[in-house]
């Protein structure tokens, strides 16, 4: 340990003085900051040392600069710390709350919000060596560490039957269950953070808590389903399991359509969809995307309609099959088939920026959106490599699903509604949000703000949206608030890590 402790500390040196050359995107923090993170990584380096902190060298560089958006891949951490386990998580966070470092955690590392799952001169956690999932039948439940992605908890887990309520694009990771979560399983078994069992949770004092609906932490339990990384850090999600059958298991239909017109027909569609479909064997995304190139925009609009039945229900579906398409690849499918539809998201590079609405309503709602965001598209073209506005349907069959486990904190109204996502991939060249891209986005957000009481979605948003104060009936926010005092009362997450604001 003490070898290791010295290369460390001697290591450390070159970083700090790396971080020191990267003033553009991020003027220096006060000293003040830029000492404890030196100090937290110093007894890091210590109490772990090498390989489970480090400051530089291939494994720092690959972990710093592997964020799925390009803003977040510039960061230059002070000390990164790759847990092995729970503890290590307890030991990192402990000395982080002693120097009163900065700091931020990273699962699978698709956050578009900037700042969100790294950190400048702080010391940033990352789960890359904690990815094992595993299936208990005994319990009949999944258990995940911090740093699974979605494909290979599908991939682990088909073989056995099950899968868990996870995300649509195998490359993400489990930080979207924090945020809620949007799966293919959603509408018959809630948001995937309704399917928690048990969490382990690293408070920021170091101390762990095992949180289940029924013990004494059981506020914290909630505040998890949809409060992002503010209330502790996760170290072990168990999970109840869908039993989806095997690849062989051809339950489902459905598949992907694409199409490069009609957009006023599939709004329409879409809209409908949202109001009257509440039928949990039913899913479905609808993807508005422009791609641009040389100064030409692309449409290509990809609906993705699944059953788990034999058939695509005319009475759900036939406004979509009704529409001419370019291409279409319906058809009988595995659960497996279903969650590997979309691949796996995993193209790097680009700096990437997200925003969220919730819309319920006619026809025009839908159709004023889309003529909003085309505005935002066309006006500011030449900064854009694609835009997308995507829909997905949460029925009322999903509310109650969540309900029905203990709630969540997002709770939402009785009813269907479409999570809006608003998402802009920058042009190549580009590495920071340009001011007019920014402005365009926001005057988007005011010309399509979410219907009356619902929810926005943590995990689509953009970071000045106020995520937490749309959350729930009534007591919503201030529910949220209460716990959060209760288990950081020092508000050292909110001071030295960035995330949703509010609490
Ligand atoms: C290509 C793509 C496809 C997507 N598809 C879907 C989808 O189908 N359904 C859906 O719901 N969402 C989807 N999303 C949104 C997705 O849910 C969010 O991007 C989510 O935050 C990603 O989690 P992550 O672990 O990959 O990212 P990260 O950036 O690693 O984590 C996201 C946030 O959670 C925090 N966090 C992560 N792990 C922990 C932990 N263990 N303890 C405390 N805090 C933690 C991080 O600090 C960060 O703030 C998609 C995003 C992309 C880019
Ligand atoms: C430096 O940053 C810390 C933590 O963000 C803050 O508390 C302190 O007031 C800042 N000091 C100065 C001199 O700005
Ligand atoms: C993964 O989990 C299983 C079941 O708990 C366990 O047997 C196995 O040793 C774990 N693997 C790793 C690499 O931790
Ligand atoms: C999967 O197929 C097997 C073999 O036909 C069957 O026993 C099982 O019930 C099926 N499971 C599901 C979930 O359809
Ligand atoms: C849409 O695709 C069809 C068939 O490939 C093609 O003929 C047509 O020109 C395309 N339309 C647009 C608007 O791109
Ligand atoms: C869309 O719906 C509106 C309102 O119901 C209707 O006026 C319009 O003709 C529809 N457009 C298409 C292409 O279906
Ligand atoms: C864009 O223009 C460049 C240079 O003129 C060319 O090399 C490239 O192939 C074009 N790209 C597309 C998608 O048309
Ligand atoms: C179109 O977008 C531009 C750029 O954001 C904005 O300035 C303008 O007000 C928008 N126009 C309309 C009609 O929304």
């Amino acid at each position: 340990m003490a070898v290791a402790a010295i290369h460390f500390i001697a290591a450390l040196v070159p970083a700090v003085l790396a971080t020191q050359s990267k003033v553009p995107l991020f003027p220096r923090s006060n000293a003040t900051t830029h000492i404890a993170a030196i100090r937290a990584c110093t007894q890091l380096g210590a109490s772990l040392g090498a390989p489970v902190v480090q400051s530089s060298g291939p494994d720092y560089e690959f972990a710093a600069t592997h964020a799925w958006n390009l803003q977040n891949a510039e960061y230059q951490p002070t000390c990164i710390v790759f847990p092995r386990t729970s503890l290590d998580v307890q030991v990192a966070m402990k000395a982080i709350f002693d120097a009163k470092s900065h700091y931020a955690v990273q699962a699978g590392s698709h956050s578009a919000m900037k700042g969100w799952n790294t950190v400048q001169d702080g010391v940033l956690i990352t789960f890359s060596n904690m990815q094992n999932v595993s299936y208990n039948p005994v319990r009949d439940s999944i258990t995940l560490e911090p740093g699974t992605h979605w494909h290979d908890a599908a991939t682990a887990l088909e073989p056995q039957g099950v899968a868990p309520v996870g995300g649509r694009v195998g490359d993400v990771g489990t930080g979207l269950l924090l945020g809620g979560g949007l799966s293919w399983l959603s509408p018959s078994h809630g948001y995937a953070a309704d399917m928690f069992k048990e969490l382990d949770v690293v408070l920021t004092t170091g101390k762990m808590v095992t949180a289940t609906a029924s013990n004494e932490y059981s506020d914290l339990f909630r505040a998890l389903k949809g409060g992002g990384n503010r209330f502790g850090i996760v170290t072990r999600y168990e999970v109840y399991p869908v039993h989806t059958g095997t690849q062989d298991n051809k339950t489902w239909t459905g598949g992907m359509i694409i199409y490069n017109s009609s957009a006023e027909a599939l709004l329409n569609a879409t809209a409908r969809y949202t109001r009257e479909v509440n039928d949990p064997k039913a899913v479905l995304l609808v993807s508005f995307i422009n791609l641009i190139a040389n100064g030409t925009l692309s449409p290509v609009y990809l609906v993705t309609p699944f059953y788990n039945g034999p058939e695509l229900p005319a009475d759900i579906f036939g406004d979509f099959l009704s529409i001419p398409a370019v291409s279409s690849t319906l058809g009988p499918m595995s659960y497996y088939d279903v969650s590997e539809t979309l691949g796996l998201g995993d193209d790097r590079g680009s700096v990437q920026h997200f925003g969220a609405s919730a819309l319920v309503g006619n026809e025009d709602l839908f159709l004023e959106a889309f003529k909003h965001w085309s505005n935002l598209t066309t006006a500011l073209l030449d900064n854009f490599a694609m835009t997308t506005l995507a829909f997905t349907p949460i029925p009322d069959s999903q509310i109650q699903a969540g309900r029905a486990r203990g709630g969540n904190s997002i709770n939402p109204p009785s009813g269907g509604f479409a999570a809006v996502q608003i998402y802009e991939q920058l042009a190549a060249g580009i590495d920071d949000i340009p001011p007019d891209v920014q402005r365009g986005a926001d005057i988007l957000f005011t010309q399509t703000p979410p219907s009356a009481g619902l929810p926005l979605y943590l995990n689509e948003c953009d970071r000045g949206q106020k995520v937490f104060q749309s959350y729930g009936e009534g007591q919503g926010l201030r529910q949220l608030q209460e716990t959060y005092a209760k288990y950081d009362p020092t508000r050292f997450n909110v001071e030295h890590s960035q995330g949703p604001e509010g609490l």
